[in-house]
């Protein structure tokens, strides 16, 4: 699909509204990861170079439509200005007026749009509103893409629309990734549980060469094959469409991967006493926590033969050491490979990302999404619908 993007603008005199994701984590008051703010500079930049004004529109949590303070864009405008390292004004309301009086690089930052339930309603007035405000819009949030709304969809419609830089590099890396791989392409797909996964599996196996299911997903797939996991966390329910997408993957000459051996253990904590095991030799008391060693060196091998992998989700139990080994190491192996120009990885989507930092690899990594959910849908080959607006 084509899109515009901020060189096809003339951003001269103009004000730009470029709608990002600053959905960040907070603790105490304080922004306690900036990455979502730090992947902004360039679009806020290059928009200023080209002499347009920016006023930024974004989301913070879930309000549902209420003004609730503590989701205030108030908490995070300071840390947008130092980030920026430009006077960031936030305005709760009288947007106009503020509009009006913006001087020089100053930015504008508009209060939570979810504060307004036009916004999830993907409000036609609503995104009026926010249209009368500028000349030009710019999409600049992919990870709040999944989502119709009235600053992500139907503003879209108004004014003249493009995408921002890091959007840009997310379609770009994306497109890298499933669109047009240079193959063999593998996926690592990993997390709690089958059931929040089924359409990314069901479209994976169709796209991939090479399918790595790890975490507790693995043990509802061994689970289906006949396997008794003892108490380890799996969806019993489940093992008919589990079966069904190993015969998918079958048919499309799509090799599954699950756990040649596994760790276990018979408490969840740090630390616990542990052994590691063939898959179907699981204690009747005891858990799965991990993939061992001999699964990792396969996929390292896969991955040494592999030119491009997709990652989403941790292989065990990442959060409890020593349960995050076959996460860290493999994760180690596809930086490694990357960094020598070998492998083009691309990773997103909820605890990926904080997995790949845990075990030191996420910097050489070729591309890390700042999407969670829309990573997610993305991998299920839905379209998404702030993109699509922009085509
Ligand atoms: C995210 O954090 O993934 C995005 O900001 C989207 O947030 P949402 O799931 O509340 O729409």
């Amino acid at each position: 699909m084509a899109w515009k993007t901020l060189d096809d603008m003339d951003f001269a005199g103009k004000r730009a509204l470029v709608r990002v994701d600053i959905n960040v984590p907070v603790e105490d008051g304080n922004v306690t990861d900036l990455t979502r703010i730090e992947r902004i500079i360039p679009t806020v930049d290059d928009i200023q170079e080209k002499g347009g004004k920016v006023i930024l529109m974004a989301h913070f949590g879930r309000p549902k439509g209420q003004i609730v303070p503590q989701m205030s864009l108030e908490i995070i405008a300071p840390a947008v200005a130092d980030v920026l390292g430009l006077p960031v004004t936030w305005v709760n309301s009288d947007y106009g007026d503020a509009v009006a009086e913006m001087e020089g690089d100053e930015v504008l930052l508009l209060e939570n749009l979810r504060f307004n339930p036009g916004e999830e309603k993907n409000d036609e007035g609503f995104a009026k509103r926010l249209a009368s405000l500028g000349d030009i819009y710019v999409n600049d949030a992919f990870s709040a893409a999944h989502r119709a709304h009235a600053s992500t969809e139907a503003i879209a419609h108004i004014l003249p629309a493009c995408a921002g830089r890091l959007m840009a590099e997310e379609l770009h890396a994306l497109e890298m990734a499933l669109g047009t791989p240079v193959r063999p392409v593998v996926a690592v797909v990993g997390g709690a549980k089958v059931s929040t996964k089924l359409d990314l599996l069901g479209n994976l196996v169709g796209k991939v060469d090479h399918l790595v299911i790890g975490g507790g997903m693995a043990n509802t797939f061994l689970a289906a094959q006949g396997i008794d996991v003892g108490k380890s966390l799996c969806e019993h329910d489940l093992a008919e469409t589990a079966r069904d997408i190993l015969t998918k993957a079958d048919t499309a000459g799509c090799e599954i991967i699950l756990p040649r051996d596994i760790v276990v253990a018979r408490e969840f904590k740090a630390g616990a006493a542990n052994e590691t095991l063939a898959p179907d030799a699981c204690p009747a008391d005891a858990m799965i926590l991990d993939a061992g060693p001999a699964t990792v060196a396969y996929i390292s091998d896969v991955l040494e033969r592999a030119q491009t992998l997709v990652w989403n989700g941790p292989l065990g139990a990442f959060e409890i050491a020593p349960f995050d080994a076959a996460t860290n190491a493999a994760a180690a192996k596809a930086a490694a490979l990357s960094k020598a120009g070998q492998l083009i990885s691309v990773a997103g989507g909820g605890d990926t990302v904080a997995a790949l930092n845990q075990a030191g690899a996420a910097d050489d990594f070729s591309y890390i999404s700042t999407a969670g959910g829309a990573f997610l849908e993305w991998m299920e080959g839905k379209n998404l619908p702030g993109v699509a607006a922009l085509g």
